[in-house]
C-alpha cells in the first residue's frame, strides 16, 4: 500500500497532536482551546438523500460568513469541510464556497485543508489551489445504484473527479463506503476508476488518486451504541452473515485473482484494501479511561455547535458550547474539558464510543504516560477518518 493511501486511515496521526493535549493539561497555556484537527460543516443543505446518512433531521443551517472570525480560537493545524450537507453549495447571500476557503486561508495561513463531496457540482475559482485534499463520495460505479442509494446522477460525480484530478490539488480520493447496497460493486468500482480515471490520466494526475474504502454504519460486528443509527433500523454492514463474508471473498478473488498485473498492483498502490482479507477493521470495543479526542478535535456544525466527535454530533448530546452564541471563550475550555474526562451528562466513553473512532483513544491513552519520546510523521498531519 503507498504511503497516502496508509496514511488516510493511520489511526496513528493523532499522536502528532500530543503536545497539544499536554499544553492544554498544563496551566502555562495561552490558547487551551486550540485543536489539531477542526472539522468543519459550513451548510446543511444536500441535494443528495443518501439512505445511510447521518445528518437527515437538520437540514437548514448555514454558517453565516460573517461570524467566520469566531473559529480563529481553535487555530488548527489541518481543516476538514464537509457535512452535514454538501459544504460547496454554501450560501450566505454574497458569499460563496470559495469565500470560505479563501476565508479560512487567511484565517490559518498553515492549516491543510482537506474537503469532501458528493461531486454533484464543483464550483470554479483558483479556491483549489488552497485545498491540500478531496474526497469524491461515489459508493458505486453503476447509475441505478447511485439513483438507488444517493439519488442523484453518478455522472456528474465521475466529470467531477476527472476535473480535480487535473487540477492543483495534491490528494484527490474516490470515496466507497461499502454497505450491503454496494458489497458486490467493489470490484467493478475498482476497474472503472482504474480504466476511466487512472489510465486516462496516466502522468497527467493519476499519481495522486486514493481510493477509500469505508465501513457504512451500521456494522454489526461493531454493536455500535448510536442510537440514532438504530433507529433507522438499517443495518448496513451485516459482516456476520455468511452471504456478506462469501461476497467480500467473491471481491477479493476478483481483485487478486485479475490477469491484469498492472491493474493490480493500481489497487495495492492506490486503495486501502488488503491483499489477504479485503476490509481490516478494528472496532473492538475501545478501552480507555479518559477521551482524549475531544481535547485535540472539534466538530463545528453549520449552525454554531461544536462537538467532540460525529458520534456525539449525531445522537442528541451535549455540545462543547456553541461557536455563535458563546460569550465567555473559557467555556468552550470547559466544555472539552467535561468531554475528556468524561462527565456522565456528556459521555459515556468506552461503551458509548464509536468503536473504529475511538481506537484512537486507546492509542492516545496507552501513549500520553510514556516517557520515551514519540516519533511523529507531522507530514501527514490529518486526514478525515
Ligand atoms: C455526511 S457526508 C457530507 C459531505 C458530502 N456531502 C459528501 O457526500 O461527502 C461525509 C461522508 O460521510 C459518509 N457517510 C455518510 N453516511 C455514512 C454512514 N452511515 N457511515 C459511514 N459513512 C457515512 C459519506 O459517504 C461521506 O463520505
Amino acid at each position: 500500500m503507498s504511503k497516502d493511501v496508509e496514511n488516510l486511515r493511520k489511526h496513528e496521526r493523532v499522536l502528532n497532536h500530543i503536545d497539544i493535549i499536554k499544553n492544554k493539561l498544563s496551566s502555562i497555556t495561552n490558547n487551551k482551546i486550540k485543536v489539531g484537527l477542526l472539522e468543519f460543516h459550513p451548510y446543511d443543505c444536500c441535494p443528495l438523500s443518501c439512505l445511510y446518512c447521518t445528518y437527515h433531521r437538520d437540514k437548514s443551517a448555514v454558517y453565516p460568513f460573517d461570524k467566520m472570525e469566531k473559529l480563529k480560537v481553535f487555530d488548527p493545524r489541518a481543516i476538514v469541510i464537509s457535512g452535514g450537507g454538501e459544504p460547496v453549495y454554501y450560501n450566505d447571500g454574497k458569499y460563496k464556497f470559495k469565500d470560505v476557503i479563501h476565508k479560512l486561508r487567511e484565517m490559518f495561513p498553515n492549516a491543510k485543508i482537506g474537503v469532501t463531496s458528493n461531486g454533484q457540482y464543483m464550483p470554479e475559482g483558483d479556491w483549489q489551489k488552497e485545498i491540500e485534499w478531496i474526497r469524491v463520495s461515489l459508493d458505486t460505479n453503476n447509475e441505478a445504484t447511485f439513483k438507488k442509494i444517493k439519488d442523484g446522477s453518478l455522472k456528474k460525480s465521475m466529470e467531477t473527479l476527472e476535473q480535480l484530478i487535473q487540477g492543483p490539488i495534491k490528494y484527490v480520493g474516490a470515496g466507497f463506503v461499502y454497505s450491503r447496497f454496494n458489497i458486490d460493486e467493489v470490484y467493478d468500482f475498482l476497474k472503472t476508476i482504474y480504466k476511466d480515471i487512472y489510465l486516462k490520466y496516466k502522468g497527467k494526475g493519476s499519481e495522486k488518486l486514493n481510493i477509500q474504502f469505508r465501513p457504512t454504519c451500521m456494522v454489526s460486528s461493531c454493536n455500535c451504541p448510536s442510537e440514532s443509527y438504530l433507529s433507522t433500523g438499517q443495518l448496513m454492514v451485516p459482516d456476520n452473515k455468511d452471504w456478506w463474508k462469501e461476497s467480500v471473498e467473491k471481491e477479493r478473488k476478483l481483485i487478486f485473482e485479475d490477469k491484469d498485473l498492472e491493474f493490480r498492483k493500481f489497487v495495492l498502490n492506490h486503495a486501502n484494501i488488503d491483499e489477504k482479507e479485503l476490509f481490516v477493521v478494528n472496532n473492538k470495543e475501545p478501552k480507555f479511561e479518559k477521551c482524549w479526542l475531544s481535547l485535540i478535535r472539534a466538530l463545528v456544525r453549520a449552525n454554531g455547535d461544536i462537538f467532540p466527535c460525529v458520534m456525539r454530533a449525531c445522537n442528541n448530546s451535549k455540545t462543547i458550547e456553541n461557536i455563535l452564541t458563546c460569550n465567555n471563550l473559557e467555556n468552550i475550555y470547559l466544555g472539552q474539558m467535561l468531554y475528556h474526562n468524561l462527565k456522565d451528562d456528556y459521555c459515556k466513553g468506552c461503551e458509548a464510543c464509536c468503536r473504529i473512532d475511538g481506537q484512537k483513544n486507546v492509542i492516545l491513552d496507552s501513549n500520553y504516560n510514556k516517557t520515551e519520546e514519540i516519533v511523529n510523521d507531522l507530514s501527514s498531519i490529518d486526514y478525515f477518518f
